[in-house]
């Protein structure tokens, strides 16, 4: 069965850059701007117009060089922010506007004291202006995650008949259950009339750790894009992670959904990230950190030197990670020793290593982690004759 594209729409230079204290530069936004467009994600959302003068300029020249994606700049439900983005986006090939507005009972209710058929009038309003500029127009409604989902149709409905054609269905506040995120999108997809002329996109946040899970329940469900964000960064606790879904839709091919993304520039375009917003990538992040594909105990080690695929789904060089480690600690085993001796040049007899081994243990006890100079050491400290 031919699997279905889900688009990936890459928020890293918007949402992303919301991340308190990782303010980015235009020329470093070019940059990850290109090598996004490389890496193969559909949408760029390169920043949101209105909100600053440098913002402006991004969007601007995020769409002189992008050749492939679509470039998209955000808007509020606001007549001015959609003339100023419409603006920014005149350099774009491909140009989309993002604009939207609050439809929980808190946004309506404490946000815009008004009322739900005043909203939808915003909505319907913004859409047909941003529409009046470009042809492409997304909609969002912010907090859909708590808003209920009658509501959710009534909005959906009236913004695809001014002309939106993707709904962006936004668990802002990182609520939801990946259930309840998924039935969301089925119950739009069954009761919103017109919902074919429309794609539904997810937009999860990770307050309780559930912007991947919930942005997979979504596509379970009949959404057909993601929205994300390199190494998932994000305000508050982030955003969905692009290389946590990406490789989840690879490496479960049951799920019939596919991605135009180029995996093996996923580590790469990590580190660009990382780097550029002067942010590390935490140690166990799934795909990118730096321990996704280091292995430390002895079972482990024993299970991987023997096959690869005992302990690891991922090749690592499906992701751009040269080589899966084995990492030498007081919980390492012999295979382990061994392996690493001889690939610093000692091929080791079965005695020989048992020697080696206890003088390691009396090490690895002392050290986090025992490195390449430390087996030279051990072995000449070993007392063994071995060809080195
Ligand atoms: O999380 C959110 O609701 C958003 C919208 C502005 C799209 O980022
Ligand atoms: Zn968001």
């Amino acid at each position: 069965m031919n699997s279905e594209k889900v688009q990936i729409f890459d928020t890293t230079l918007r949402d992303g850059e919301q991340v308190p204290g990782c303010k980015l530069d235009t020329e470093q936004k070019v940059l990850i701007a290109g090598r996004l467009d490389e890496l193969g994600v559909d949408v760029i959302e390169a920043g949101f117009p209105i909100s600053s003068p440098g913002d402006f300029r991004s969007v601007q020249e995020i769409g002189k060089v992008v050749k492939n994606a679509t470039v998209c700049g955000l808007t509020r439900a606001v007549k001015k922010d959609i003339e100023v983005a419409a603006e920014a986006l005149k350099s774009a090939k491909h140009p989309r506007i993002h604009t939207g507005i609050g439809t929980s009972e808190s946004h309506i209710k404490y946000k815009f004291n008004a009322t739900k058929e005043e909203i939808i009038e915003r909505a319907v309003a913004a859409v047909t202006y941003a529409k009046s500029f470009v042809e492409d127009v997304e909609f969002y409604a912010e907090d859909a995650g708590r808003t209920d989902n009658e509501f959710l149709a009534r909005v959906c409905e009236a913004v695809i008949k001014a002309g939106a054609t993707v709904l962006n269905i936004p668990d802002t506040t990182g609520y939801c259950l990946p259930e309840e995120y998924g039935n969301k999108m089925k119950y739009l997809k069954e009761n919103v009339t017109g919902i074919h002329k429309a794609i539904l996109s997810c937009h999860c946040h990770n307050d309780l750790g559930m912007a991947t899970a919930n942005s997979i329940a979504g596509v379970m469900n009949g959404a057909r894009q993601i929205e994300c964000t390199i190494n998932g960064i994000g305000e508050r606790a982030g955003n969905t992670s692009l290389e946590e879904v990406v490789m989840i839709m690879n490496q479960h091919p049951y799920l019939n959904l596919q991605t135009d993304i180029n995996t093996k520039l996923l580590y790469d375009t990590s580190q660009l990230v990382s780097e550029s917003m002067g942010m590390p990538v935490q140690p166990n992040k799934a795909i990118v950190g730096s321990n996704a594909f280091a292995h430390s105990s002895g079972i482990h080690q024993d299970g991987v030197i023997k096959n690869r695929e005992t302990y690891e789904i991922i090749d690592p060089e499906a992701v751009g990670v040269n080589t899966s480690s084995i990492i030498l600690t007081a919980r390492s085993g012999r295979a382990a020793l061994a392996y690493r001796a001889k690939l610093v040049g000692y091929e080791l007899t079965k005695l020989q290593l048992d020697a080696v081994y206890q003088k390691f243990l009396q090490v690895a006890d002392k050290k986090k982690e025992v490195n390449n100079e430390d087996i030279h050491m051990i072995v000449e400290q070993s007392n063994i004759q071995v060809q080195a």
